[in-house]
């Protein structure tokens, strides 16, 4: 495995990789890595000839009150794993070169990212496309592979895609999730004892919510108590929201007739934690709750 950290250099090892008619594969992280990442980068081999991975903690993705300063850090860790799982590239741009003095331009995606968590978190999704955007443009990538944990991330990285015209197959990738449910996350590693107990609530309240639409529930209102239900019953979750929305447009819905996004956000202590999943009538197997992968919903939309 290749580790480049010049921008420059990692757009020249992209065009050798791409005159010598390989696929580029890309997975773009902030490190601290996990299975859920490493999912992604087997998921990105499986499309590609040739897979980068990046570590870059994103300044501009973090609001001025959020966790910048604290986010969990280890590369020392993270390239050992990298390697293990097979990764050609291991990309960590600098953050005075992402971010040069001067930098004013920024990639904005309007609607889905109002609601879900852009309603707390206002600027948050500018920095991610805005990123993203950059990180195309250093890695070249025939296809990029990103995890339907944050699905809103997803939605809004599609959406950029086809509005921008840019030429890279997004694939979504299925949640993986601890034995007890709880889905693998970064921010995890914050959680006290007592904290990480009150945490399976969130899968909990997926599953909750599954149930009642397999048993015929359609109405929203009485679906959404079942799952804030679950959530209130642990006094160290603060709930944020939940929400049913459509999965393509993320615009709120008030039934479930069809596949309908259920998205969370709750807070355990300090920390804030999402998780989410696709209800539907037909098949638990698609609602990404249950514990192997293989079980997990896999977006192709
Ligand atoms: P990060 O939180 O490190 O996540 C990197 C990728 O891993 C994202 O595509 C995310 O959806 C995926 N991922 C995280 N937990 C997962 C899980 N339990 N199962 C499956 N996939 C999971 O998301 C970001 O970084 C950043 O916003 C980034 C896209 C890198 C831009 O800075």
């Amino acid at each position: 495995m290749e580790t480049i950290t010049d921008i420059r250099q990692m757009q020249q090892w992209a065009d050798a990789t791409r005159s010598r008619g390989q696929r580029i594969g890309f997975v773009p992280t902030m490190g601290y890595l996990h299975a859920g990442h490493l999912n992604l980068v087997r998921a990105a081999r499986s499309h590609s000839d040739a897979v980068v991975a990046s570590i870059f903690v994103n300044p501009l993705q973090f609001g001025t009150n959020e966790d910048l300063e604290r986010y969990p850090r280890d590369v020392r860790r993270d390239t050992a794993m990298l390697l293990d799982v097979g990764t050609d590239v291991l990309f960590l741009p600098e953050a005075a070169g992402v971010y040069p003095p001067g930098f004013q331009t920024t990639v904005t995606v309007e609607r889905v990212t109002r609601g879900l968590c852009g309603a707390a978190r206002p600027t948050h999704f500018a920095g991610v496309t805005t990123i993203v955007a950059k990180l195309f443009h250093m890695v070249k990538p025939h296809v990029a592979v990103f995890g339907c944990k944050d699905f809103q991330q997803l939605v809004a990285i599609r959406t950029m895609v086809t509005d921008l015209n840019l030429d890279i197959e997004i694939v979504g990738a299925p949640i993986v999730r601890e034995a007890d449910g709880l889905a693998m996350s970064s921010r995890n590693a914050y959680l006290s004892a007592t904290e990480r107990q009150a945490a399976r609530s969130l899968s909990k309240a997926l599953a909750a919510a599954q149930a009642l639409v397999e048993h015929g529930e359609v109405d929203g209102l009485r679906i959404l108590a079942a799952a804030r239900r679950v959530i209130a019953d642990e006094s160290l979750a603060r709930l944020e929201y939940a929400t049913l929305a459509d999965p393509d447009t993320l615009e709120e819905v008030d039934a479930v007739r069809r596949p309908t996004l259920l998205a969370l956000a709750a807070h355990f202590g300090r920390t804030r934690l999402i998780d989410n999943c696709i209800l539907s009538r037909e098949s638990t197997a698609r609602t990404g709750w249950r514990k192997s992968p293989d079980s997990q919903l896999s977006t192709a939309n």
